[in-house]
């Protein structure tokens, strides 16, 4: 802890406000500057650079780190640019986190850092990086009763309520949980992100690349990500989404869901297009998951009752290396470990239609192409799968489409019975 005094007059030093001659004087420029040392935290210095400069302005962080060890909220953003050339490094004191990271306002989920305004440009050139610092967390968590989304552990990012914007060229390095949270946004261009969730000591779980909720006119493109999470998860009531040109490795592909976990709430995802994605070592290509009709438990990790629907996706032009396992797969039994027991597998009012697969080609240790076990209340109906060809490891085509209460499938024919069990993953 620093003293008041110190905290001021650091404040007071680590900032320039430059006004630039670019024929609006009411545009100001703060740059920030560290402490240089994870023993400070910089975030105070952040917050104030952002009030300062955070409309109608740009706010510059310099090529150097950064030490984040307490939450930020930064909500008040218009018209600005943020040019990170820099590394924000997030503390490792994980009490801190688990008692302070704040509310995402979904599913009972936490944050470390909340961005939100309009007409925001970040741009990161491919170098400016956000470090979860989440070795800690990844060997943390392995010693808990149960590892799936544990109270208070904060995503890296929230982008809430965030509008008309684009975040270009950031890197996120092992982030504590999920790398980031798009909730209450639109029309958000997320380019050429770099993810690395990869632990060096212990193998990461929760570390999903994205996910969005209440969110709509999302593209994300010229995405890689490495995890063993969901690549990319679309959420409750996502619609016109896109993910093009991106490579996910070694996480579980990019997911629907999980969706339908609030009792007699309704919730959709729609107008999803899919286009040009590579896979290497991933589960799944694409993958649906939903909560039975039986409410079990409350979020995030207990649930069940919701209604909706999935409609109107398209996925296309995708490229696997060692699919693990079915390439689609429907679960609509999801169940998180640590939480209570399933309900009946086949009874979610949650439908899933309009779903077309094109253009799967790559390589596949999974015998299966599709395994969709869907729900006898609400069938997955209008389901497609066009051109697609895998190829096991001793090159023979993987041609197994398992389906349960599947209707009307165009393209392909169901060769027999999906397995009907709980899941987390998609699969039994
Ligand atoms: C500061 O960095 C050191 C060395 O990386 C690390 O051991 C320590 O946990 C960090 N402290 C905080 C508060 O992040
Ligand atoms: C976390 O909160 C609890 C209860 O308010 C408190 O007892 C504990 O000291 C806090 N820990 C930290 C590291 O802030
Ligand atoms: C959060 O958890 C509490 C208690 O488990 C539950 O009652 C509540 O519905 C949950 N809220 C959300 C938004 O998921
Ligand atoms: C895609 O993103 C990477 C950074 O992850 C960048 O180096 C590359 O130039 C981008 N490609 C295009 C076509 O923008
Ligand atoms: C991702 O991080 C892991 C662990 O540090 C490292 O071994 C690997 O090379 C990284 N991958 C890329 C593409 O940077
Ligand atoms: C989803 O949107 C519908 C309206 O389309 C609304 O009734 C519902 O409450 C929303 N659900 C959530 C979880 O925001
Ligand atoms: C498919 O992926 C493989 C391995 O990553 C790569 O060699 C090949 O060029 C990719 N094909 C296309 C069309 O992207
Ligand atoms: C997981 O473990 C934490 C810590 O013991 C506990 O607070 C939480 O309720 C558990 N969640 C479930 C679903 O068991
Ligand atoms: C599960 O629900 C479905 C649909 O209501 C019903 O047909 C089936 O008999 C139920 N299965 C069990 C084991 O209760
Ligand atoms: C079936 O799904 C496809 C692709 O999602 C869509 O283009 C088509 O309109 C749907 N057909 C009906 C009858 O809804
Ligand atoms: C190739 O592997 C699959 C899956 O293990 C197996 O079912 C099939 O018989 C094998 N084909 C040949 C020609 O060995």
């Amino acid at each position: 802890m620093r003293s008041p005094i110190s905290t001021l007059v650091a404040l007071g030093a680590c900032f320039l406000f430059l006004t630039i001659a670019t024929g609006d004087p009411q545009r100001k420029t703060c740059v920030v500057q560290g402490g240089g040392t994870n023993a400070t935290d910089d975030a105070p210095h952040i917050l104030h650079a952002f009030r300062k400069c955070g409309q109608h302005g740009t706010v510059i962080f310099e090529p150097k780190d950064y030490y984040v060890n307490s939450v930020m909220k930064i909500s008040w953003l218009k018209d600005v640019d943020i040019d990170i050339h820099g590394r924000l490094v997030w503390s490792t004191d994980i009490m801190y986190w688990l008692n302070n990271s704040m509310d995402v306002g979904y599913q009972n989920q936490s944050t470390a850092f909340i961005i939100g305004g309009d007409n925001v440009r970040i741009n990161a050139f491919d170098v400016g990086t956000f470090d979860g610092n989440g070795d800690y967390w990844y060997q943390w968590i392995r010693e808990q009763p149960n590892t799936s989304n544990y109270p208070g552990r904060p995503h890296a990012v929230t982008f809430s309520h965030l509008t008309n914007s684009v975040i270009r060229g950031l890197r996120f390095l092992r982030s504590q949980m999920w790398t980031m949270s798009i909730i209450y946004s639109e029309n958000v261009i997320l380019d050429s992100i770099f993810v690395n969730n990869t632990g060096n000591f212990a193998q990461s779980s929760n570390t999903d690349g994205a996910d969005t909720i209440r969110s709509s006119h999302i593209t994300f493109n010229n995405w890689t990500v490495y995890n063993g999470d969901d690549s990319i998860a679309l959420k409750a009531n996502s619609t016109d989404i896109k993910i093009t040109n991106s490579r996910f490795f070694n996480g579980l592909g990019i997911a629907i869901g999980s969706i339908g976990q609030y009792k007699d709430q309704f919730e959709t995802v729609e107008r999803v297009t899919v286009d040009n994605i590579n896979y290497d070592n991933t589960l799944h290509a694409f993958y649906v998951k939903t909560w039975t009709a039986d409410q079990n438990g409350y979020p995030p990790n207990g649930g069940g009752g919701g209604l909706g629907y999935l409609s109107d996706v398209k996925v296309q032009n995708l490229n696997t290396t060692g699919l693990r396992g079915a390439a689609f797969s429907i679960s609509q039994c999801t169940r998180f470990s640590g939480a209570p027991g399933v309900g009946n597998c086949t009874n979610s009012e949650f439908q899933i239609k309009n779903v077309e697969i094109d253009r799967l080609f790559g390589t596949s240790e999974s015998t299966q192409v599709t395994g969709l076990q869907c729900s006898a209340v609400a069938p997955c109906t209008n389901i497609t799968v066009l051109e697609a060809n895998l190829r096991l490891t001793n090159g023979t085509q993987a041609k197994q489409y398992l389906c349960g209460n599947v209707v009307n499938t165009i393209g392909f024919e169901c060769t027999g019975a999906a397995c009907v069990g709980s899941s987390a993953t998609g699969g039994c």
